[in-house]
């Protein structure tokens, strides 16, 4: 339940398109390989293995809450959590990203995709648990879920893929089946979401990462209907939670992804914040956008950067700064700590 403190956490009134404290910032992949700390801890093997121990998960969505003073904490998770929870078959190889020995090709690859269920993920809404005992209520947690169609790439293409050439096969030649999966992945997004929200976290973040591969066309035809139906049955189950839509090279998609329902559109780098709006409407709630690699560039071009996205959003009260992708594991944690202080002081009400 909203508590009178609630309402004074900056991301939560930016969410909601009212002036904060200060613009808040967090970063995707924030926690993770940038921080001497979490290396510290995580150990070797899948990522999937340090996400099933609470303590260990709990410890490193904190980590860049202390060492940055961001403004949300985004759950340590994967994408690829549910599809390895009902047992798909599909790891997190380290310096790749997800793999499946035996990637979804026709309709008896459903028998390995059955329903999520909240117990498959308990240790998940148990490292929630954690968090909400842990962070101060200025700090929402996150929660997050990959988009239908961004973990059906995974699950299609069995690893990383610049082409999507068996997923764009399959939509193309098995439409009925396409849906099916979507259905599924859309059902699973919507569970696994669900379950971080009952246990505390205050927002939420869909990641299409990669439906900026699709054409307009096919974006709305294969994906939309279902993106559409997770943020509509998160809207009707908790009405006041804001939800962050995000895909990189989506400027094609960006009303599309918008008509899909989500409060607050993440922009990746390459669309300006002022375009944003005049596509989408001057209340839109804006996430982003400093370019991940200005970061990387140093401190001076990254904090260049910084004022010029803060320039870009004209004082707009709906503003969450974040990058227009995620944390570099090469960057220097420092002039990520910078850009927090600057966005801070830049934009301080009181
Ligand atoms: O933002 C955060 O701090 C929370 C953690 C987070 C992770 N994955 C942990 C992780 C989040 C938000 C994700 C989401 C995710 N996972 C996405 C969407 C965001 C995006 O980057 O577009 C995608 C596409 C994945 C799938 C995935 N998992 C990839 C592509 C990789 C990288 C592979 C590599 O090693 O370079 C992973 C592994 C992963 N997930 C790491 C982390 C910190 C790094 C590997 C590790 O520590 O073992």
């Amino acid at each position: 339940m909203a508590d009178s403190a609630d309402q004074t956490a900056p991301f939560l009134a930016a969410a909601a398109g009212e002036r904060a404290a200060h613009t808040p910032v967090w970063f995707m992949r924030q926690a993770g390989r940038s921080l001497p700390e979490y290396r510290a801890v995580r150990g070797d093997g899948s990522i999937l293995q340090a996400i099933k121990q609470p303590d260990v998960a709990a410890e490193i969505t904190l980590q860049p809450v202390r060492r940055y003073g961001v403004d949300a904490a985004v759950l340590f998770s994967d994408i690829v959590v549910p599809p390895h929870a009902v047992g798909f078959g599909i790891d997190v190889a380290p310096g790749t990203g997800p793999v499946a020995d035996t990637p979804f090709r026709s309709a008896n690859d459903l028998d390995r995709l059955r329903p999520l269920e909240p117990d498959d993920v308990a240790y998940v809404t148990d490292t929630v648990d954690i968090l909400v005992r842990e962070l101060s209520s200025d700090v929402p947690l996150l929660a997050f879920a990959g988009a239908p169609f961004t973990v059906a790439s995974y699950l299609i293409e069995g690893r990383p893929s610049r082409d999507y050439r068996h997923t764009k096969a399959l939509m193309h030649t098995d439409e009925a089946l396409w849906h099916q999966l979507m259905e599924r992945l859309a059902d699973s997004a919507v569970t696994f979401i669900g379950a971080q929200l009952e246990h505390g976290a205050r927002a939420f973040q869909l990641f299409d990462s990669w439906a900026g591969s699709l054409s307009a066309l096919d974006y709305r035809r294969f994906v939309l209907p279902h993106s559409q139906r997770v943020f509509a049955e998160l809207a009707a189950r908790f009405p006041d939670v804001p939800g962050i839509h995000f895909g990189i090279g989506c400027d094609h998609l960006l009303v599309a992804l918008y008509e899909a329902g989500p409060r607050i559109i993440g922009l990746d780098w390459r669309t300006t914040i002022g375009d944003a709006r005049a596509r989408l409407g001057d209340d839109v709630v804006v996430q982003g956008n400093l370019d991940p690699a200005l970061v990387l560039a140093g401190r001076e071009c990254a904090l260049a950067g910084t004022r010029a996205v803060l320039a870009d959003n004209a004082g707009h009260p709906g503003h969450i700064f974040n990058l227009g992708h995620g944390v570099n594991p090469d960057c220097d944690p420092d002039v990520l700590a910078a850009v927090v202080e600057l966005v801070h002081a830049q934009t301080a009400t009181t």
